[in-house]
């Protein structure tokens, strides 16, 4: 197939901008605050971060050596490196893509209705009541359906004009708000709480196989890995791009912002003496406890409230663009749609399987599980037995353009044998308690 008219990134700016708004997103706020409050604290933290760099950044490596390597999207850059049966891993990312994009997008939901409210009206009386009312039902649907129409606007427009337009933008925007937030959260007295809960480790806790399970999927969500998102990104990408040197810096940009996140929830929530609200974490913790701190901040929380929902829209918006995109992609290329078809076709499956996610947050929950706990980790296991086993001269074409490196030999390594052995591990613990979970979550056993 011609690449020729294939679009490219403007800069190399413009790359890392783009995969760091697909990385840095409601994983790194809303889902690694509410897991870090549920696991345990601290370390759960550091698992997290031993998972980012022994398996989520080899990983990621290979998203992006095949990606850049083929130009082409998912299915047919996977048909390209492995034969016609190897597009069956990339239909399985799309559809993974399908899965998390029709949630994602009903929280995403919620934060542009937090942020529109407390701009306009102030913080809710009640935040438990408001939010099992806003959560589920016509309000988080009207909400979902705004949020894709802004997605789809912006896949719409392109690589260039529309992806990386808004995300040179966007992202310098989110470091400085969650900077600022984190900054004035240290200035609250009562932080301390917070700072001790957040980063004194507790590792009795952490040695469960649940604890284990979830730092793993929440690495693998956070990178956007195990469904072809930085695949895509890089296959937009010339052949002189440095993999490594982006590589490493898109994922300290997103352990980064996750960790500086935390450095403005704990503090505020303690602060505030809210931690209750967290502590019995479901997945509207942050929704529940943070207005709670904000309404006894009076107007200066009415204030930090809006930059921090700003903060989670933006980051929102940027990694939706990416899931989008992997869909539209593989119809562009795999079916020889037009940008605006795919875009329409996807976006309006998309904001429909969503709606059931908008009705029912128990449902939302289950979703969310079988993405990260069982999807995107299958996804990531049969990319690295994919770069590690079958793919030819991935040493050679991860080094394109990087120079020298010597290392690529333990990176093909930890593809061939650790990667997989880990993953094969943690998908053995998951699997099943995933499963129950869901089972309980869709039939209400629980
Ligand atoms: N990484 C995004 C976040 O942290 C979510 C995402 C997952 C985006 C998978 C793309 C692919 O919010």
């Amino acid at each position: 197939m011609a690449n020729a008219e294939r679009e490219q990134w403007s800069t190399s700016f413009g790359f890392v901008a783009a995969a760091v708004g697909s990385a840095v997103g409601l994983g790194n706020m809303w889902r690694f605050s509410y897991l870090t409050a549920e696991k345990g604290g601290a370390a759960f933290v550091g698992l997290y971060l031993i998972f980012t760099l022994l398996v989520g950044l080899p990983i990621l490596l290979a998203e992006m050596t095949i990606g850049r390597g083929a130009s082409r999207s998912p299915v047919l850059a996977l048909e390209h490196y492995g034969g016609r049966s190897w597009r069956l891993l990339g239909v399985l990312f799309v559809l993974t893509g399908f899965l998390i994009l029709s949630y994602y997008s009903v929280i995403a939901g919620w934060t542009l209705r937090y942020a529109g409210e407390l701009l306009w009206h102030g913080v809710p009386l009640n935040p438990g009541d408001h939010f099992s009312q806003v959560s589920q039902g016509w309000p988080a649907f009207l909400f979902h359906v705004s949020f894709m129409a802004l997605t789809m606007a912006i896949v719409a427009g392109g690589v260039k004009r529309g992806i990386e337009r808004v995300s040179v933008i966007a992202m310098p925007v989110l470091f400085v708000f969650v900077c600022g937030l984190a900054l004035y959260a240290a200035t609250l007295s009562g932080s301390e709480a917070g700072y001790a809960y957040y980063l004194n480790a507790n590792f009795t806790n952490a040695l469960s196989m649940d604890v284990v399970v979830s730092a793993a999927g929440q690495s693998f969500f956070s990178l956007s890995l195990g469904m072809g998102a930085m695949l895509t990104f890089a296959s937009y990408l010339s052949r002189q791009s440095d993999l490594p040197r982006e590589a490493i810096r898109i994922a300290a940009a997103d352990f980064g912002v996750a960790f500086v996140a935390g450095l403005m929830v704990f503090p505020i929530v303690f602060a505030l003496g809210v931690e209750g609200d967290v502590s019995e974490s479901t997945l509207g913790a942050l929704f529940v406890a943070l207005p709670e701190a904000f309404s006894s901040m009076g107007l200066v929380g009415r204030f930090v409230g809006v930059i921090f929902f700003v903060a989670l829209i933006v980051g929102a918006l940027t990694s939706a663009i990416s899931l989008l995109e992997v869909v539209v992609s593989a119809a562009v290329d795999g079916w020889a749609w037009s940008r605006g078809r795919a875009v329409i076709v996807a976006g309006g499956l998309i904001t429909l399987i969503g709606s059931f996610a908008a009705w029912d947050l128990a449902l939302l929950d289950a979703m969310d599980q079988v993405a990260n706990n069982i999807l995107l980790l299958l996804g990531a296991l049969l990319l690295s037995v994919f770069v590690g086993w079958v793919m030819k001269n991935a040493e050679t074409e991860l080094a394109q353009g990087a120079g020298r490196l010597n290392w690529v030999g333990v990176w093909r390594f930890l593809l061939r044998w650790w990667v997989p052995i880990v993953l094969l591990f943690v998908l053995f613990h998951s699997v099943p308690k995933t499963l129950s979970n869901v089972r309980n979550l869709v039939f209400g056993l629980d």
